[in-house]
């Protein structure tokens, strides 16, 4: 019997990602002042094991080393993202020249090496300044957004050509000030609403300072991480738990991003709390500037139900585990693990999520090509007597969520790239060192670099385009 081999477009982009803190280290070089990372991990009890990106896995002075690492990947784009405060230190002013010129360096390395760089400018270490001026939840902080990312721009526009204003909005707005578990760790169901709303419009007034600098061929993109959520039945409850998880994680940024208008349902669900006057005459108008592509990342789905008539877990669906919720108004749904495989993080192994994530956006916004800027796994896995590492279970995560990809483009999905979470195994916020996504082992003691059988795995699709299968693993 023949099978035909899963195929995917040419020019497809096949990366790996990463973010600055949790990689970088250098924290106090080169005149890098604290961001809201670095205070929050310094903070006794806010991350496992008391761990710190304070060298991380030391990329700021392995980064040769590390474009190396991917040029043998053979991938042909790499996501990563710039330090604000290793560029604008105070969040102010004009841009340090010796931290625009490591990311020109990288990016030089990269474009040497035939790899595009994608680069995100927020992956959420925001200046502590302007976090003690207020932070997310303030306007100003998105007006500093702008001017940061025409700092950005101006340094190297003539190189970089893909542009992601925000990493995962969400995270910053309702894990960083709803349930606190990431940086800066408050807990205000309406700071984070509020947050939420400002980093739209940064990403908006953002966008504008991008377009007015960059080449008319720059593409602009932010990447959000939207909610597979599914209801626990269909029970009115349970579905009416669901539209709240899906406004909160989901259309909150969907709406006024792509059409202008936050849904009426968000302002009903949390009238209690506040009556949104945050929002100002023409700020939807400036978020729902003109996009190129949308960023996706996805690791799992969320199965929620009426807490009312069910013993969930009263979890944020995320695994991080607070006693305030990242969900403003929606302090009656519980969230709950579907049965079946997990990974170390406790997230469900599901590619069908991933399916329906690409239709849906899809439908959403017609014409608009989609991106996964994220999607992995972490695993408990040790090298080998000999050294290897071996991650057969990645590889089968990696196997069905990019069959899952490819399904999508087959019905319709206009996917253009897939950056897989992480090159290499880094500091995984508020979990420390403890829980490793990469393709590419660290020994954190040694700094070495050892990839591991799903980066070779890796490398035969990026470098073909066809998807390998799996047999051969099962015996490792
Ligand atoms: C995403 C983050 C990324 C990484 C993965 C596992 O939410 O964007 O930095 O931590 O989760």
């Amino acid at each position: 019997m023949s099978v035909r081999p899963v195929t995917f477009p040419p020019a497809f982009l096949w990366g790996t990602a990463t973010a600055a803190y949790q990689i970088e280290g250098a924290v106090s070089e080169g005149g890098r002042t604290p961001s809201i990372w670095d205070t929050f991990s310094h903070t006794p009890g806010r991350v496992e094991g008391g761990d710190t990106g304070d060298t991380a896995v030391d990329h700021f002075h392995r980064r040769a080393e590390d474009v190396e690492l991917m040029a043998g990947l053979g991938v042909n784009a790499y996501r990563f993202s710039v330090s604000w405060p290793r560029v604008q230190p105070t969040g102010r002013g004009p841009g340090v020249q010796r931290g625009l010129d490591f990311y020109r360096g990288l990016v030089d390395d990269l474009l040497d090496h035939g790899i595009r760089p994608v680069l995100t400018l927020y992956h959420w270490d925001l200046p502590q300044e302007l976090e003690a001026a207020g932070g997310w939840p303030e306007r100003d902080t998105a007006h500093r957004f702008a001017d940061y990312a025409r700092v950005v721009a101006e340094a190297l526009g003539d190189r970089v050509d893909m542009w992601t204003t925000l990493n995962e909005p969400w995270c910053s707005a309702f894990l960083g000030y709803g349930s606190g578990v990431h940086a800066p760790g408050r807990t205000g169901p309406v700071d984070a609403l509020r947050a939420a709303h400002h980093l739209n419009l940064g990403h908006g007034l953002a966008a504008q300072a991008l377009r007015s600098v960059l080449p008319a061929g720059a593409k602009l993109s932010i990447s959000l991480n939207p909610s597979v959520v599914r209801a626990r039945s269909q029970s009115p409850g349970d579905l009416d738990a669901r539209r709240r998880i899906d406004a909160l994680a989901n259309r909150i940024f969907a709406g006024p991003l792509l059409k202008g208008a936050y849904p009426q349902d968000l302002f009903a669900d949390t009238a209690a709390l506040t009556d949104w006057s945050f929002v100002h005459g023409d700020d939807l108008a400036v978020i729902k500037h003109p996009l190129d592509s949308l960023g996706l990342n996805y690791y799992a789905p969320a199965v929620v139900s009426d807490a009312t008539d069910s013993h969930g877990e009263r979890s944020d669906g995320h695994g991080d585990a607070s006693e305030h919720s990242p969900w403003p108004g929606a302090d009656a749904v519980s969230f709950h693990q579907p049965p079946g495989e997990r990974t170390e993080m406790g997230w469900s192994v599901d590619p069908t999520g991933l399916y329906d994530l690409l239709l849906h956006y899809t439908r959403e916004a017609p014409g608009l090509p989609l991106v996964i800027t994220e999607n992995g796994a972490a695993y408990d896995d040790k090298p080998a007597a000999d050294g290897t590492v071996h991650d057969p279970d990645r590889i089968r995560y990696l196997h069905g969520h990019l069959s899952a990809v490819h399904r999508a483009i087959a019905d319709g999905a206009d996917v253009r790239g897939y950056f897989l979470w992480s090159l290499m195994d880094n500091f995984e916020w508020s979990y420390g060192y403890g829980k490793r996504f990469g393709a590419v082992r660290v020994d954190y003691e040694t700094q070495t670099r050892t990839p591991k059988s799903s980066a070779h795995w890796y490398a035969a699709l990026a470098r073909t385009g066809v998807l390998p299968g799996l047999p051969g693993l099962l015996e490792a």
